[in-house]
């Protein structure tokens, strides 16, 4: 069977799906398709590896009904209308647990980061401005003992709060819809109101999936109830913050500082002001990107591929509903 891959696959993955008796076709410009692409080269594929954001929405769908899976090489799914796919019964794999770590890692850094205005400290010395020492001018924040708040605990925000724990021994406190049992006991976080985890964190990290919910969730309003020391990190998704509104409330002193690994579009604007700011740390999505992490997706995604064309149930499957309602004659 075709399999179209949005990149160039390292080559032994290629010959994982190739030595499964499985044709492999990859996009290898150095951009992203356009919908029409996508499209065009999926209409002769029987499977999709997908690397990167291309939207998997209703019009792509119903071009591609076809496909007897869609293998997203990312945990999340925000790109993909999976109500759409569900209702064509075309299963949606993605990878959990595999990036947690280093998705998390990415977020203490963001927050060592700016807490010591690292990344501003560093532009400094490029500028020749590495001068006269004044021990009170210019000076970071410490960790110790803060309170960490999470937003959307799960998988990666474990992840986080255990590092910080171990790290600065800072309290945990996280904003969920349900109780996250194991964090409560394992680390003793408490579960609080969305109002309560403005008021009290003092880093406040956001790891929830970006939905209707969550869509511009942190405004003006929301980073006014912060308190005026505090820190914001988002390696989620970036519209989850409203970004002109984040410059404004660091420029105001609403909040003290920001880390982002995700901005709302990406690539950001080079000439963005955020990125001149100096208790702000910008880094261009690599909550994924070590060596190790990018190998394990790559093996679960094909996991998905294979698995989806021997019409296996997928391992790692966003919409498992698609097996539910097929003809069990069928
Ligand atoms: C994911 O897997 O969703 C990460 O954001 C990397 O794209």
């Amino acid at each position: 069977m075709n399999i179209f891959v949005t990149r160039a696959l390292p080559d032994r993955f290629r010959r994982a799906l190739t030595e499964a008796g499985h044709t492999v076709s990859e996009w290898t410009e150095k951009r992203d398709l356009s919908a029409q692409e996508l499209m065009a080269a999926c209409l002769v594929a029987d499977a999709l590896f997908s690397v990167g954001k291309n939207a998997i929405d209703c019009a792509f769908l119903d071009a591609c009904s076809h496909l007897r899976v869609i293998a997203l090489c990312s945990v999340g799914y925000d790109n993909v209308d999976i109500g759409e796919a569900t209702r064509r019964g075309i299963p949606i794999g993605n990878t959990p647990g595999v990036l947690s770590k280093a998705t998390a890692d990415t977020a203490f850094l963001l927050m060592q980061s700016v807490a010591r205005k690292a990344f501003h400290k560093h532009k400094e010395i490029l500028r020749g401005h590495w001068g006269f020492f004044d021990p009170m001018s210019d000076l970071g924040i410490e960790l110790r003992g803060k309170t960490l708040g999470i937003f959307g605990l799960g998988r990666i925000g474990m992840e986080l709060a255990r590092s910080c724990r171990s790290a600065f021994d800072m309290p945990v406190i996280y904003h969920n819809r349900g109780h996250n049992e194991e964090a409560e006991k394992e680390l003793g976080a408490q579960r609080v109101t969305f109002d309560e985890l403005l008021r009290q964190s003092d880093v406040l990290s956001v790891h929830a999936n970006l939905s209707k919910e969550t869509t511009g969730i942190f405004n003006r309003d929301a980073f006014s109830r912060m308190k005026t020391s505090s820190i914001f990190i988002n390696t989620a998704r970036g519209a989850i913050h409203h970004e002109s509104d984040l410059y404004r409330a660091l420029e105001e002193g609403l909040i003290w500082g920001a880390g982002l690994d995700v901005t709302h579009p990406e690539p950001m604007d080079p000439s963005h002001p955020l990125l001149q700011m100096p208790n702000v740390a910008v880094l261009p999505h690599i909550g994924s990107a070590t060596l190790e992490t990018r190998t394990a997706m790559m093996e679960l995604t094909v996991e998905n591929i294979l698995a989806g064309l021997d019409g296996r149930r997928l391992p790692y499957c966003v919409n498992p509903q698609v097996y539910d309602q097929r003809d069990p004659l069928g």
